[in-house]
């Protein structure tokens, strides 16, 4: 079996519920805490956004998983956002919630703060209305694939998300940078990617799933945004604090990355 097949297979028991359980409730989605990584991320999106200079007709977000904070700021400045993941338990996740069905993650709390921080907290069910307008698609993809949302085309998109999926699924940096380069293939010249990763972490877990990370630090993740043919435009890092290792993975870090294609 090739270290590909692997990965894939050990997918197979990802648990949407536990990981979700594990990285997007208390302690690490405290929002009484600004030095909490989930308001911090939220903070990173929303500032890029605010800038003005991200929009377009289609955001594409890939290896959504079963989250979609990370799309939160941007369905302001987007006609269309298309969510992706490799796995159907994931997709089915986002549907449920698309779709007000019972069993859907509650982010609610996400939206709350995201309009907090754009100084119109009372305005948050209508944002969460929006955002549910403006994700128009939960599509199957697969990033290491030259077409990652093969057999779908889609015209090249003006913004690229990515939270958490390169460094997770890729099983060696020389195929995290092919995924990378299998992802930048998607994106207009001028379009922005925006990424959020994990620094010197090597596994993680999602109920009975052990997944594997590649550890990367911030220098080879610069040189490989760089070297796929972007400009960075901004990079922060975030130590994660020892309150916030709950035993669910040994990541250090986090990174926040924009950059345009050029
Ligand atoms: C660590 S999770 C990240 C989820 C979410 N983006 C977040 O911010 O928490 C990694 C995701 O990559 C997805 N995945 C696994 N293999 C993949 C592949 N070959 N192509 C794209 N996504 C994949 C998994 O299903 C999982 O949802």
């Amino acid at each position: 079996m090739s270290r590909a097949a692997e990965v894939n297979d050990k997918y197979q028991l990802f648990n949407p519920q536990a990981y979700l359980q594990n990285n997007y409730t208390h302690p690490r989605a405290n929002f009484d805490s600004e030095d909490c990584v989930v308001p911090w991320k939220l903070r990173c999106l929303a500032s890029s956004f605010s800038a003005g200079e991200i929009h377009g007709q289609t955001l594409l977000d890939i290896g959504s998983g079963p989250t979609l904070y990370q799309v939160i700021s941007a369905c302001d400045f987007f006609k269309k956002i298309v969510m992706s993941d490799y796995l159907e338990v994931n997709r089915e996740q986002l549907r449920k919630w698309l779709q007000r069905e019972a069993g859907a993650f509650n982010w609610s709390p996400y939206v709350k703060y995201v309009c907090g921080l754009e100084g119109k907290s009372d305005c948050w069910e209508e944002k969460e209305q929006r955002l549910r307008e403006t994700i128009k698609e939960v599509w199957h993809c697969d990033i290491m694939q030259p077409n990652p949302l093969h057999p779908r085309v889609l015209d090249p998109v003006d913004a690229i998300s990515t939270t958490f999926c390169l460094e997770s699924v890729c099983p060696d940096k020389e195929s995290l940078e092919r995924a990378l380069g299998n992802i930048t293939s998607l994106l207009k010249a001028g379009g922005f990617l925006l990424m959020i990763g994990a620094l010197d972490q090597s596994y993680y877990l999602a109920g009975e799933a052990r997944l594997s990370v590649v550890p990367v630090d911030e220098d080879y993740v610069k040189q490989i945004v760089v070297k796929s043919g972007y400009r960075i435009c901004v990079f922060k890092t975030y130590n994660m604090p020892a309150d916030l290792e709950i035993g669910v993975d040994d990541v250090r870090a986090v990174f926040y990355l924009q950059a345009q294609k050029i």
